[in-house]
């Protein structure tokens, strides 16, 4: 380093020498000042969530490893490049497969595997935090897209008028965010998170001394968690894994909350067996620096003690270790695995750059078995459930089962228990245990878990299914009720549950008569490349039922939609939908749906009416759809449709004899195809909100057949030759016969004879032989 440095300096002077010549370059020196650090007293360490090994600690220097501070490492710093000016790192966050710095109010970006850096773009004002969380339950897009939301702000400003910003690019892009109310707001702002576990945005307010949170979405929309004591400046960790938990400290202040801070509590301290004070601030002690991974707390204070403490669903307390020399301003606490926490502290090298990293592990569990700490032994020896760090999805009408397994220790009846993280959106609809059978002398307990959408089983308002248009997630956490201490290797079950689309779904028209079949089309034909026209006066290429200019040629994609349902223009005709999971026939659909001809054909209607389908209300249809639009891109679905049977839907009913457009659902409606063979190409869409969160949708091909060919005459006119000729053929059957008996009628009779006998002769016309 100092080698480089004199190098450096050798390459200035040199540089001032030959000024003409531009040969130096001077950015050399600047390496030195950006070697990043943190001002903070207290030291942090920042684990990745999902990749255990990768890591960053915090301190007078920075560290960032690969493979758990296992190598030396030279302080992490960032290319003169970026142009950071002061490298002061007030806040760094772990966002997927970058990490995200706040480098002298500003926000850089780090890319993990590129090891390359970039400077965030749409910040316009200092920021000083980024907050955001990842998920590690599954590499399923919703899972994986956890992290790309990311806020950046400023601690400590008035709320009413500071700025916020949002990136949902891993913090690459940030753009202004409107939190709505927020002029409104009274207070600082201590933070904004997106707490996924209760599929809400959280602000922090601050207002003296006290601090709350205010939710940003419905059914918690404006309203605010309790108000908890904000002493001095307090860190937050979201705690991985989506079960609510947020942690906060400062030197005399530790928190806790396990509802996305709608409850905070202190947490208490137990110094020596049967002394528990209330919160660190009663325990006289100052902390150092603090560790939290998914079920654990330790914490390191400056009185050179370790505290550890479970965040089972119901302990809330941190018990001290017995003493032993282990602090020093730079040490930092991590856990490594279940039941094991290092105290590492970075050692500068005096011959070499790079620092060598002092570990000490602590084995939790083996420490609490000191009669001394007189900690109750664990209750539960077993606790398995296969759903454990695992993803779900629960769409509209569907629920999920789960079940898990208990061994409890000999003699012993702990209490099992299940939660939800987000009990707005998912209802625990059963949780019950029973006692099994007997298992190498222990007795196991089953746990039958069963989870549905709040909305379906009555208890929510039945706006809340509407309300949400995004999906909202929640966890299912299955842990021991006043679970002891020791039990460390206990790890509490959990899954994460997507209430929201099951991309697996698919709608499927059936087609069990298809115009192949019956011969009315012919299947080689139609997979050749086979196109058909459409006539001017059937289709409007806008949608709005006006007669086209010119005929359309269609070309059919038969490798999407197979042979058409065949229909018979004259019966009324609706398609029988399938619902299917997985490949899985799952049941008819009787939800509402609509139907569009895809090349605007119009020569359809419906068989009610607004007024015959009974609506309360004037019902949509595709011209006020394609109206609302307003020229854009348009699609009648679950999130624009509103039906006109709803009591809320003020629409007058003022046309009553429009058709009604609305196939499925309460009503009887149907297609009533115009006199016209041909092929229909069907748009079909679930639009009832409370089917399922997916947008259902498919193409289908009919073919209608059995009306008249309609001549290229005018109708009137065919009509009048139809009776001309009816007429005409009544009376010759009654003229022929009279005729045959008058001298014309036998003159007639010779010349059919003559021609026949010619007729037989020249040719085998066997019709004149009569
Ligand atoms: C939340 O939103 C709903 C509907 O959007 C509204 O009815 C309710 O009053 C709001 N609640 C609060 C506390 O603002
Ligand atoms: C905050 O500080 C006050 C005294 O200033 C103290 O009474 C209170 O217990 C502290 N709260 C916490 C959570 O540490
Ligand atoms: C738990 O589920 C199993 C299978 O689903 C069932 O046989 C058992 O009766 C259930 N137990 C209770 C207590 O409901
Ligand atoms: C549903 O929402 C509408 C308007 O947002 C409101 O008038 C109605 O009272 C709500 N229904 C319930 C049951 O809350
Ligand atoms: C299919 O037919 C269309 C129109 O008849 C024609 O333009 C196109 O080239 C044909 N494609 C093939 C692969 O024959
Ligand atoms: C669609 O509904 C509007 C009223 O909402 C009505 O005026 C219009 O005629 C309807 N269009 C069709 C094609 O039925």
């Amino acid at each position: 380093m100092l080698v480089l440095m004199l190098v450096a300096i050798a390459s200035l002077r040199l540089c001032s020498l030959a000024r003409a010549q531009p040969l130096c370059r001077v950015q050399t020196v600047r390496t030195g000042k950006d070697v990043l650090y943190s001002s903070s007293m207290t030291t942090r360490l920042i684990k990745h969530p999902c990749n255990k090994n990768i890591a960053l600690y915090l301190g007078r220097q920075l560290f960032f490893t690969r493979n758990n501070f296992e190598s030396s490492l030279p302080p992490f710093s960032i290319p003169p490049s970026m142009q950071v000016g002061i490298p002061e790192v007030t806040s760094a966050h772990f966002a997927g497969p970058v990490l995200l710095l706040v480098v002298n109010k500003k926000v850089y970006v780090y890319n993990i595997k590129t090891n390359s850096w970039t400077a965030s773009t749409g910040i316009e004002h200092p920021v000083s935090h980024i907050s955001g969380d990842n998920c590690c339950y599954s590499k399923h897009p919703f899972c994986l897209d956890i992290s790309i939301f990311v806020f950046a702000y400023s601690h400590g400003e008035q709320i009413s008028q500071t700025n916020i910003y949002f990136s949902d690019n891993w913090g690459f892009i940030f753009e202004n965010y409107i939190h709505e109310g927020q002029e409104q707001l009274v207070g600082s702002l201590g933070g904004i998170f997106y707490l996924f576990s209760l599929s809400q945005i959280g602000v922090l307010l601050i207002n003296q001394e006290k601090a709350k949170f205010e939710y940003s979405d419905y059914p918690l929309n404006h309203s605010f968690g309790l108000p908890f004591d904000y002493n001095g400046t307090l860190n937050i960790i979201i705690i991985p894994g989506q079960k609510g938990i947020l942690i906060f400290w400062f030197e005399k202040s530790l928190l806790v909350s396990r509802n996305s801070g709608q409850l905070v509590f202190p947490v208490q301290v137990q110094e020596r067996p049967g002394t528990l004070y209330p919160s660190v601030f009663d325990a006289g002690i100052t902390i150092h620096t603090v560790a939290a991974n998914e079920n654990a707390l330790a914490v390191l204070t400056q009185e050179d003690s370790l505290y550890y403490g479970s965040l089972g669903i119901l302990t809330s307390f941190i018990i001290k270790f017995a003493h032993q020399d282990i602090w020093s301003q730079q040490a930092a606490l991590m856990f490594t695995g279940l039941g094991i926490l290092e105290i590492l502290t970075p050692l500068p090298d005096s011959e070499f750059p790079a620092f060598d990293f002092q570990k000490c592990p602590v084995n939790i569990q083996a420490v609490l078995m000191d009669p001394q700490l007189q900690v109750d032994v664990c209750k539960v020896e077993i606790l398995q459930g296969d759903f454990d760090n695992k993803m779900y999805t629960i769409d509209m009408n569907s629920k999920l089962e789960l079940t898990a397994m208990m061994i409890p220790r000999p003699g012993t009846s702990p209490v099992p228990l299940a939660m939800v993280s987000n009990p707005h959106a998912l209802g625990l609809n059963v949780f019950n245990y029973e006692d099994g059978y007997t298992y190498d002398g222990n007795t196991k307990h089953r746990l039958n878990i069963s989870l549905k959408q709040q909305q379906h089983w009555g208890r929510a308002d039945p706006n809340f299914t509407s309300s949400i248009e995004k999906p909202t997630i929640s966890t299912i956490t299955v842990d021991i009720a006043n679970k002891e201490i020791s039990c460390v290797d206990l790890k509490p079950l959990t899954a994460i549950i997507s209430i929201g689309c099951d991309l697996k779904k698919k709608i499927v028209v059936q087609n069990e008569i298809s115009a192949c079949y019956k011969g009315n089309l012919d299947p080689v034909a139609l997979q050749d490349n086979y196109s058909y026209i459409i006539e001017k006066e059937a289709y409007d290429p806008n949608f709005q039922g006006q007669k086209a200019t010119e005929d359309l040629l269609v070309h059919y994609p038969y490798e999407k939609l197979g042979c058409p349902l065949l229909i018979h223009y004259d019966s009324p005709w609706k398609p029988v939908v399938e619902l299917w999971q997985a490949g899985k026939f799952q049941e008819i659909v009787e939800a509402e749906y609509v139907l569009v001809e895809v090349n605007g054909l119009f020569t359809y209607t419906y068989s009610l009416t607004a007024d015959t389908a009974l609506c309360s209300s004037q019902p949509q249809n595709w011209t006020t759809i394609r109206e609302e639009a307003q020229g854009s891109s348009f699609s009648w679905d679950r999130e624009n449709y509103v039906s006109c049977h709803d009591p809320n839907n003020d629409a007058p009913l003022q046309w009553p004899n429009v058709p009604y457009q609305i196939l499925g659902g309460p009503t009887e409606n149907k297609i009533i195809f115009d006199q016209r063979n041909g092929i229909y190409v069907f748009l079909i869409s679930i639009v009832d909100p409370y089917y399922s969160y997916c947008h259902l949708t498919t193409a289908f091909s009919v073919y209608v057949y059995g009306a008249f060919p309609l001549p290229f005459l005018m109708p009137e006119i065919t009509i009048f030759l139809l009776m001309i000729s009816i007429l005409l053929s009544v009376w010759l059957a009654y003229m022929i016969p009279k005729l045959l008996h008058t001298e014309l009628g036998r003159r007639l009779t010779g010349y059919w004879v003559s021609l026949c006998n010619r007729c037989r002769r020249s040719c085998a016309c066997f019709q004149c032989r009569h």
